[in-house]
């Protein structure tokens, strides 16, 4: 009966070539939807305000504040202008309270932190230190300063936030906190990561996410994007917000596991997309999957653990280890079942099926990773014709077995042999968000200089 209700599962997490091709045409009608015009049941395709691609030659020191899901980074970015940077950065756990609360006096606080430690004052004739800000949430940006929070997701829900100009609200806690700071661009950290890439490799046309959440931003011909009111045409960085990709769910392949995730947590119905693919939800939508067999009996003996019956303690992590162990006892499934989620003793048959459980969980998350990016390159197809690089970052790109071999793999059957395996190169632009964020500041600052 295990074998038989294994299969099963199987099939409802399986996505097939042709579930792929419905995905990508699904994915195309909303993109185009959405450059029309702003609307909550299609892709938010936000117009970013950033417009010139970087040139690797761009020099000088700047400050950059990263915003991810996870932690915050403070760094100080040196761009040498040989397409080479220098990073440091002080990276910081964001704390549950943080993420529930108190999250723009975290901020400062940190910032306050880095500077003193690295003794870092306002150049000569300025009050402040222009800063890059890169902001891992979607905000609609009114400027390449400003932008309000259209909605928190990854667990984050800081109260007095959505609506309001995220800008603004750091800005007042660094007044709060003394800190001398002022943010003169803010960008999505896809589009950091865009930049980042940008830098080093001038072919990059997007920069992914595969993160604790995941999203992606590309350049964009003006003139598609009809609801741009900004005036003259060129290309601008459109940030997708792909996590909220078919929330209807009109074409993913969409379970009962990943419902009752949907249905408890701090968003229900939006950002489904991002909750079948990202590191904070697979391990949760693995754990339900897990359950399920439990409570049929068909595991453990039908016994389960405290730590186990607990939302969110099965991490993503814990399936990268239980996916990578091909030992024949399945040694590292069973330290994680019986050393970590205290689960009695198991058999080989038990961790079988486990690690056969979170392969398919995330077998299913790297072919809808592929059949994103696969999208949104195939929505330009004259790029496919020269090489194209990608940014990526984010644990699920950085430590999921295989991740990257994979993505390769499925995004030959949509984009090509030819092209993915002569002209499609993927980087990884590690804690790269920041750079871009440098990068763009450097920019604004440029600008502002030679308007003065
Ligand atoms: C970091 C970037 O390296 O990766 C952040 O600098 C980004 O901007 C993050 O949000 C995404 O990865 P994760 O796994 O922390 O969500
Ligand atoms: C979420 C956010 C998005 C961000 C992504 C990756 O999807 O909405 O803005 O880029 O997470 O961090």
């Amino acid at each position: 009966e295990l074998n038989q209700n294994l299969a099963a599962m199987a099939e409802s997490f399986a996505v097939t070539d042709d579930k792929i091709r419905d995905i990508i045409k699904e994915f195309h009608r909303s993109m185009h939807a959405g450059l029309a015009k702003d609307d909550p049941e299609v892709l938010p395709m936000i117009p970013t305000f950033v417009n010139r691609r970087p040139t690797g030659k761009e020099t000088g020191r700047f400050l950059a504040l990263d915003l991810g899901g996870t932690n915050l980074r403070a760094c100080q970015v040196e761009l040498r202008g040989d397409t080479t940077y220098d990073l440091v950065q002080q990276k910081f756990t964001i704390t549950q309270e943080a993420k529930e609360s108190r999250l723009w006096d975290f901020i400062a606080e940190c910032v306050g932190i880095f500077l003193e430690e690295h003794d870092l004052r306002p150049p000569e004739g300025r009050r402040t230190i222009p800063c890059g800000f890169t902001f891992s949430f979607p905000i609609f940006q009114t400027g390449i300063a400003s932008g309000n929070l259209s909605m928190w997701n990854k667990g984050f829900t800081v109260p007095n936030s959505v609506g309001r100009d995220v800008v603004n609200l750091t800005q007042s806690a660094f007044q709060r906190h003394h800190v001398p700071v002022e943010i003169v661009a803010v960008v999505n950290d896809t589009v950091g990561t865009l930049m980042t890439s940008a830098y080093s490799f001038p072919d990059t046309q997007m920069g992914i996410i595969f993160g604790t959440g995941t999203n992606a931003a590309y350049w964009e011909d003006l003139a598609r994007v009809g609801k741009w009111a900004g005036g003259p045409g060129g290309e601008m960085v459109v940030n997708l917000e792909w996590g909220a990709f078919d929330n209807a769910t009109r074409v993913l392949p969409y379970t009962m596991h990943d419902n009752k995730l949907n249905r408890k947590s701090s968003n229900p119905g939006l950002q489904v997309y991002e909750k079948m693919i990202s590191g904070l939800f697979l391990g949760e939508v693995a754990r339900n999957a897990i359950l399920a067999l439990v409570d049929q009996r068909l595991l453990f003996a039908g016994r389960s653990s405290v730590i186990l019956n607990k939302s969110y303690t099965f991490d993503t992590a814990y399936m990268s280890e239980i996916v990578a162990d091909e030992s024949p006892d399945l040694d590292a499934v069973r330290t994680v079942l019986e050393a970590t989620l205290e689960l009695p003793p198991t058999t080989l048959v038990d961790r079988q099926a486990v690690r056969n459980v979170c392969t398919m969980i995330g077998a299913r998350g790297v072919r809808l990773s592929a059949a994103a990016m696969s999208a949104v390159l195939l929505n330009r197809p004259e790029l496919l014709a020269a090489s194209v690089s990608v940014g990526i970052d984010g644990s699920m790109y950085q430590f999921y077995p295989n991740f990257e071999r994979d993505l390769y793999c499925v995004s030959r059957v949509f984009l090509g042999a030819d092209f993915v395996d002569n002209r499609l190169k993927l980087h990884l632009a590690k804690d790269g968000s920041g750079v871009g964020a440098a990068i763009v500041a450097m920019t604004v600052e440029q600008e502002r200089v030679a308007a003065a």
